[in-house]
């Protein structure tokens, strides 16, 4: 507490007032109002006890001084004032800055308890500037923490953006490779597929080659011996020894081969149209509307050779009129494929029997392929598919043949196949195809 008193007498009274009292109270005391201005600038005061008549500068003045320092505007000013008690100056008093006043001769209870009053004040303020001080400590201190996870959040973020960015890139290159893979791939199945089917012709071709040479070489030999007779009948004519019965023996031969003739050409003509209709399915993958039942004996009549060297029979069981619309070449090499597989692994040299049943089944047409061979056991049902399994390998099997029979059934005539075997009874491939190809 600063006490400002011009008279040392009033300053030690003052503190003997004050000196008892229970309060942990430091007093300070100023002669003058400058000296009071001095101190008040140095230190920081609870109260100012302020004696208003002083030479040079009274306490009104003071005080009014005191108010324009921002450092000690809030500073609580207390009169002490000895004759002045007329409320002209107790208003002065105030207006300059006091908060109370008191008039001598002082009353020891009146000062104590005002003082007490002003110093518990003064702790309440400290108190809550010292709250306040922590209170903003800890919210800097927070902001910086937020301040310092924002900025590692934003880099997360940032490394995160990069991170994706980086794989939708890695992503979007390996799509590309995929798809250029898969290209290949496709590009790959169908030289395969070509292929095959050359080879296949090939073996076709030579099948009818040879089928051809019998109603030809018929054709051969007839044809010479028609030719003799003839040579030896215009001797007979003109030499004049023709007799009646040699004219109609010689004219009923002349009849006889002429039938041989033309079944013999009939059956090499049917032979061709039989192929020609294969070979132009095969190499030119033409759509057209065709009949299931002639497809199917015409691929079964160019197939006829090898089956009858295997001795193997057939039986057709396909209804008349089932009408389609695709390219009937793909489904010749389906049955090729399964007739060829039912000869070199089904059947030994006994040979063996083929039966294909057919019917229609709304939009779709149900084609039953079955052998009596020696069948497939049900654990290898799903590896015949496969490309490259075989069980002749190194005896000309390629192990392709079922994979591309799937890969026609599904891939382009955008049906189904399946198989149902056991061990020892043979095979039964069920092909489920829409009657007009997608
Ligand atoms: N009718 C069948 N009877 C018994 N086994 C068969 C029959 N059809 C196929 N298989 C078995 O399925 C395997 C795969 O047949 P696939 O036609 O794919 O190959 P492959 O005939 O061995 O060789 P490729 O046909 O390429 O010359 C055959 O090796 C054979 O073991
Ligand atoms: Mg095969």
């Amino acid at each position: 507490m600063l006490m400002v008193d011009d008279r040392p007498e009033n300053l030690t009274a003052l503190a003997a007032l004050l000196s008892d009292m229970e309060l942990d109270l430091e007093l300070v005391s100023a002669s003058s109002g400058n000296e009071a201005l001095r101190q008040t600038l140095k230190g920081d005061f609870a109260l100012v006890l302020l004696d208003v008549q002083m030479p040079q500068m009274d306490g009104l003045e003071t005080a009014a001084l005191l108010r324009a320092n921002p450092k000690t505007r809030h500073l609580p000013i207390m009169f002490v004032t000895a004759g002045m008690q007329d409320n002209h100056h107790l208003f002065k008093g105030y207006e300059s800055g006091a908060v109370d006043y008191l008039v001598k001769p002082i009353e020891p209870l009146v000062l104590r308890s005002k003082v007490r009053v002003f110093c518990e004040l003064y702790a309440q303020r400290r108190e809550i500037e010292f709250h306040k001080t922590h209170l903003e400590t800890t919210v800097a201190e927070r902001t910086a923490e937020l301040t310092a996870l924002t900025g590692r959040l934003r880099e997360e973020c940032g490394a995160r953006a990069a991170s994706e960015e980086a794989q939708r890139q890695l992503n979007e290159q390996l799509e590309q490779r995929v798809d250029a893979r898969t290209d290949e791939l496709r590009r790959a199945m169908d030289q395969i597929i070509e292929s095959e089917k050359l080879a296949s012709l090939g073996g076709i071709v030579a099948g009818v080659a040879h089928e051809l040479n019998t109603p030809i070489g018929n054709i051969i030999m007839m044809s010479s011996a028609l030719g003799d007779r003839m040579g030896e009948l215009a001797k007979a004519v003109r030499e004049g020894t023709l007799t009646k019965s040699a004219l109609f023996a010689a004219v009923d031969d002349c009849l006889s081969a002429t039938r041989i003739l033309t079944h013999s050409a009939s059956r090499a003509g049917e032979m061709i149209d039989s192929f020609k209709q294969v070979a132009v399915d095969q190499t030119s993958k033409r759509r057209r509307q065709f009949d299931l039942r002639e497809t199917v004996h015409d691929i079964l009549h160019t197939l006829g050779v090898v089956m009858r060297h295997a001795k193997v029979s057939h039986e057709l069981r396909i209804a008349q009129g089932i009408r389609m619309d695709g390219c009937p070449g793909d489904l010749e090499q389906i049955l090729s494929n399964l007739v060829m597989n039912s000869i070199r692994h089904g059947f030994g040299d006994s040979g063996g029997r083929i039966v294909i049943d057919a019917q229609r089944a709304g939009d779709k047409v149900e084609i039953v392929y079955q052998d009596n061979g020696v069948g497939i056991p049900p654990e290898l049902h799903a590896k015949v598919f496969e490309p490259f399994y075989t069980t002749k390998l190194g005896q000309g099997g390629s192990g392709l043949g079922m994979f591309i029979v799937r890969n026609l059934a599904h891939g382009v005539l955008k049906g189904d196949i399946r198989l149902d075997s056991a061990c020892g009874q043979g095979v039964k491939f069920t092909l489920t195809l829409p009657l007009v190809t997608p």
